[in-house]
């Protein structure tokens, strides 16, 4: 990041340039010329948040009672209503006191379990490609990230073997997300056993970053790493309704699973935020008691998209499946092109914004991520502007 007036903290200076941000300006230059721009870009629902829900916070922020500051660590009703939610979709019991801890999004707790538990020098186990702030989250707090390179033949999880000693012996922290964004990959229970195992054997915390844990398909049902035996001595597990309940831009999720650990977190946002606005707490609560039929009927329609990108794509020469789980399409970019660069010529040849996947970290390179979260009609004609690309 540049800093032209020298006032921006050398910690700033750690992390690299946004990716992202420059991909914004870009749509943002092509929207100003006048070009109708399609975004698959970014992986934020098209479908609204069930009104059930709505309702809830409506009713909520009527009352005054909801209008003060909220407690630090949430609602007890809400803890109960996560514990409730782990217990019917994971059989893991949770103390709703000790083991949970409601969060503004996941993106919350993540971003800031580095400061919770890195020290300058400590290392943290991330996966490339992977969500970019397990990096700069460690970079904040003045660790450094060791790079689990995820690649096609390993099936997007890493090579847990192929972790040098002193990586894993100087390491604090390892990220895991499954189902995986970008590659929407899935792990098994028996991946996540094994990676228990390694973060036992080397006292690491391991990370378990699930907000796609309810975005699967044909019957898929992702596994927690709290019902993994030993999955609850070694970690946590950070969640969110965003994408479960359609629920992005209301900032609540959790973080759940070993007691010290939940409360070290804790203690380090009580002196950063205020909690999550009440009102929103009780519509969550709603969110989590109201059953699953509205993010079936969500995942019905992600796993339609996903089908019809599917074949589209196939029809033009790749070899694509619809992945189990997210809403995710990844998938390699054509001989010739690197991923930004591809990225760009299919924005100024179809006005039609993908993610190259170096985004993601180095080895997303030859990649893209397509979103199957725009609305079907502009999904549909942004598939019929890929169909005349020429590349
Ligand atoms: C892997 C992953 N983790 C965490 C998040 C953050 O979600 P939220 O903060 O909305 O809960 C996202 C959002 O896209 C994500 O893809």
């Amino acid at each position: 990041m540049s800093d032209a007036t020298g006032v921006a903290a050398r910690r700033l200076g750690l992390i690299p340039p946004y990716l992202f941000a420059e991909i914004d300006r870009q749509v943002a230059a092509k929207r100003a010329a006048g070009v109708d721009v399609i975004s698959l870009g970014i992986g934020d629902h098209d479908l609204p948040t069930p009104r059930r829900i709505v309702d809830a916070l409506q009713e909520a922020a009527l009352d005054p009672a909801n209008h003060q500051y909220p407690s630090y660590f949430g609602l007890a009703d809400l803890r109960q209503a996560i514990a409730d939610w782990y217990r019917r979709r994971f059989g893991v019991a949770l103390d709703p006191v000790s083991e949970v801890l409601p969060t503004l999004g996941s993106k919350d707790g993540i971003s800031h379990v580095p400061f919770a538990f890195v020290d300058p020098g400590d290392l943290v186990l991330a996966p490339s490609p992977g969500y970019p702030i397990y990096v700069t989250g460690a970079l904040m707090a003045e660790g450094e990230a060791h790079l689990m390179p995820l690649t096609a033949e390993n099936g997007w999880l890493p090579d847990l073997d192929a972790i040098p000693p002193q990586a894993a012996r100087r390491a604090k922290l390892m990220w895991l997300n499954y189902p995986n964004n970008p590659t929407g990959a899935v792990a098994g229970r028996d991946f996540l056993a094994r990676a228990v195992e390694f973060c036992r054997e080397h006292e690491i915390i391991l990370c378990h970053d699930f907000p796609y844990s309810e975005i699967a398909f044909g019957g898929y049902r992702p596994a927690s790493l709290l019902e993994v035996p030993g999955g609850r001595d070694v970690g946590l597990e950070f969640h969110s309704l965003s994408k479960t309940f359609n629920m992005t831009g209301w900032r609540v999720g959790w973080v759940c699973g070993r007691a010290d650990l939940v409360r070290l977190l804790g203690q380090l946002k009580t002196n950063i935020d205020s909690g999550i606005f009440q009102a929103v707490q009780w519509a969550a609560v709603e969110a989590l008691r109201g059953g699953e039929e509205d993010t079936r009927a969500a995942c019905q329609v992600y796993a339609r998209r996903h089908r019809k990108v599917a074949d589209v794509l196939n029809s033009l020469g790749w070899r694509l499946e619809p992945p189990r789980a997210t809403f995710y399409v990844w998938a390699p970019v054509p001989p010739g092109y690197d991923s930004i660069g591809f990225a760009r010529a299919v924005l100024d040849q179809a006005g039609v914004n993908l993610t190259p996947g170096v985004g993601f970290g180095p080895h997303g390179e030859g990649y893209f991520r397509l979103s199957v979260t725009a609305p079907d009609a502009r999904l549909d004609e942004a598939l019929e502007r890929l169909r005349k690309l020429k590349v």
